[in-house]
């Protein structure tokens, strides 16, 4: 039986939600302090999102912008941030854009006034509590990387992909404003969405489950499957609120639960064949489920209850649904030993509600590279 909650609890002190709500965000930030520093990607200077912010920039209010130059959130991008991080001296640093560029601008936050280089950091060294205020607006829905204390990076030099957390790291304010997905590719869509849904699933059958992050991982994987297609196809209103109230539900539930197998395999992969995560985590779900079924039938029957069919039902479902490619059929695996390594070394794994060992994994890994169709 679950414990009611998680050992320590650890929210974001304030969520605002509103369509429109991000163009105000300034206004919030100024009792951080006057001078500020906006991390974006190309995409929020591209739609105009960006500068709607700046125009709204209060009086007296000084906000620099930086933007992510795109690909894997890696080390070396951090350290050349921090760099022009520090020349600006911020009071507070908004992430506004989508999971690459919250877990840098959440890095750049946590780490402006620490001691050591991030590769340090990442490789496990202490990490003081010395965080500016973080201000985080995503702008997919998503990673959940907005509820969490958690940043995913690269080294670039050993491809070595992993977190690293901190409770310092925590948003001061989340802005969730569903009017920023409008316009999103497709295909940003179903990736994003899909790493919410496998979030969902994941943060619920984890060991490390509580009551209360059981509610929000269900509420999660309901609004996300029930949403994910009308946003696809480009609706508007409603299927852009639920998406984006979905991912940050999973996003709180996986910050106190964890996740399993899938981001296990997920991360090492990334680093490796550069896939989008949410279409890897996506390719990946249906055989960690198979795989975890007889660790925690009770589970799968309150999910599947959940979300009104089987979870392995419902995922292809999905995956059809959003034409999500079988993105690792056809490719060569390679280093299957340094993928077998991190996969069992990873925290993910480590909540997971089976026990994996060495051979399991190998054998889904044949399975996800030799599958010609995996979702057929
Ligand atoms: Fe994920």
């Amino acid at each position: 039986v679950s414990a009611v909650l998680p050992a320590a609890l650890n929210l974001p002190p304030r969520t605002v939600f509103g369509a429109g709500a991000s163009a105000a965000v300034l206004n919030e930030c100024v009792s951080l302090g006057r001078r500020g520093l906006i991390v974006h990607g190309r995409s929020a200077q591209r739609s105009g999102a960006l500068q709607r912010i700046l125009d709204r920039c209060p009086a007296g209010a000084q906000a620099a912008t930086w933007c992510h130059p795109g690909g894997e959130p890696g080390l070396q991008q951090l350290e050349s941030l921090l760099r022009d991080a520090r020349a600006e001296r911020p009071d507070w640093v908004v992430g506004f854009g989508g999971g690459s560029v919250l877990d840098m601008s959440k890095a750049c936050a946590g780490l402006l006034r620490a001691p050591c280089g991030v590769v340090e950091y990442h490789n496990g060294a202490r990490i003081p509590d010395a965080s500016v205020p973080f201000v985080a607006v995503p702008t997919t829905a998503g990673t959940g990387s907005e509820a969490t204390t958690v940043c995913v990076l690269t080294n670039e030099s050993t491809r070595e992909k992993k977190s690293f957390r901190h409770p310092s790291f925590m948003a001061r304010l989340v802005v969730l404003d569903p009017g920023l997905l409008c316009g999103s590719p497709p295909e940003v869509i179903a990736s994003a969405g899909m790493d919410a849904f496998v979030q969902a699933v994941e943060s619920f059958l984890s060991s490390g489950s509580t009551w209360l992050t059981e509610a929000m991982s269900l509420k999660a994987a309901a609004l996300v499957a029930s949403n994910l297609e009308a946003a696809w196809r480009g609706g508007q209103g409603d299927c852009l609120s639920d998406l984006m109230t979905g991912s940050y539900l999973a996003g709180v539930a996986l910050s106190h639960a964890r996740l399993g197998l899938v981001h296990g395999l997920a991360h090492p992969l990334g680093a490796r064949y550069g896939i989008p995560h949410g279409y890897l985590c996506a390719a990946c779900l249906p055989a960690v489920l198979e795989f975890n079924r007889p660790a925690c039938c009770e589970k799968f029957e309150r999910l599947s209850g959940a979300l009104g069919v089987d979870v392995a039902v419902r995922t292809r479902q999905l995956l059809e649904a959003v034409g999500v490619p079988a993105v690792l059929a056809g490719w060569r695996l390679e280093d299957q030993d340094g993928i077998v390594r991190e996969t069992l070394a990873s925290g993910s794994t480590a909540a997971n509600p089976r026990d994996v060992e060495d051979g399991d994994v190998r054998r889904i890994l044949d399975g996800l590279f030799c599958a010609v169709h995996a979702r057929a």
